[in-house]
């Protein structure tokens, strides 16, 4: 009997996961004056501490218990109802508690910042489609700022503790801002104005935060910061494309191009952080592939010597990149 009972307490802490609170980075007062301390106290050791209760007791003898919860959630419709209002419970406010901080003047990174500006126009137009999406949001939920499959932005919002992770909403992605609308995050000082939380919250949204969220969903490329790179490939792309189809006419054109823009690699700066991995050689073997192009075009070489060595500057260039890769 007491070996049955043993047997019994062992399998389900097997199975039992642990959940517990993620630790709070600022004090409940720091977020002041735009969101209140009672309000975060309460939100954070009430709401959030019930939301982790009842999902370890909800998982509890479950098998696959011990999976990441961005694992259970991706696939929250072969679970119970418990599981995904406690499961999305935990999960939203710990993104909530990250995307927020009381420092001052957060701003997105270069990479995000072009990506808000290219398809919302401003940072001020995306806050006030999130704004918009989170005060239409009927009853409780969350609005959401997300990558979706095409890596492009989207701004959706989802009613209770649902979230963008989940199979059973309808527009999946990975989540990098996430705002409570619930009336829990914002009635202690707000009361029914959830307009007034939403055009407050963003004196408090870490940008920085979100910008490593999307960053770790879309990398930054090389070609962001390293311009000369990327004048390099794009005439390299445009000159060496057209001469796999058999038409030499761009290369033609612009080898004296191709070869200032390889110059220039080595001229202007590399940003710091590429410094340590780029080989200065491989872009002194550049240099002189693309010499060898140009000198080729202007004596009117054959046609295949050309194209030859054009391949030979593309590979060269493609080792550039790799390294700058690793
Ligand atoms: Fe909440």
């Amino acid at each position: 009997m007491r070996n049955l009972i043993f047997s019994v307490v062992l399998i389900t802490s097997v199975f039992a996961q642990n959940y517990e609170l993620p630790k709070l980075n600022y004090p409940f007062n720091a977020l002041e004056p735009y969101i209140d301390e009672a309000t975060m106290r309460v939100h954070y050791e009430k709401h959030h501490q019930t939301y982790i209760n009842n999902l370890n007791k909800a998982l509890q003898g479950n098998e696959n218990a011990n999976l990441p919860l961005e694992e259970i959630l991706k696939n929250v419709s072969k679970y119970s109802d418990a599981v995904r209002n406690n499961g999305g419970g935990h999960y939203n406010h710990t993104l909530f508690w990250e995307i927020l901080t009381p420092q001052k003047n957060t701003q997105p990174s270069a990479h995000l910042k072009n990506a808000v500006e290219k398809q919302f126009g401003s940072l001020d137009s995306l806050k006030s489609l999130i704004n918009q999406k989170g005060l239409s949001q009927f009853g409780s939920g969350w609005v959401w700022l997300i990558v979706n499959a095409d890596k492009k932005l989207e701004v959706i919002s989802t009613p209770n503790q649902d979230n963008p992770l989940m199979d059973v909403v309808k527009v999946n992605g990975t989540p990098i801002l996430g705002i409570d609308v619930w009336e829990h995050a914002y009635y202690l000082k707000y009361q029914n104005k959830r307009n007034e939380y939403l055009q407050n919250i963003w004196n408090v949204i870490n940008w920085e935060e979100v910008s490593r969220k999307y960053e770790k969903v879309v990398p930054k490329s090389i070609f962001d910061d390293w311009v000369a790179i990327k004048e390099f490939h794009k005439v390299m792309a445009s000159t060496f494309h057209p001469a796999e189809e058999g038409n030499l006419e761009p290369i033609k054109m612009r080898s004296q191009e191709l070869l200032d823009k390889a110059k220039n690699l080595k001229t202007a700066p590399i940003p710091g952080e590429l410094k340590s991995k780029v080989n200065l050689n491989t872009i002194d073997k550049l240099i002189k592939d693309c010499e060898k192009v140009h000198k080729l075009v202007k004596s009117k070489a054959k046609d295949a010597d050309i194209i030859n060595a054009l391949n030979q500057a593309h590979d060269t260039f493609h080792q550039i990149i790799g390294e700058c890769r690793h």
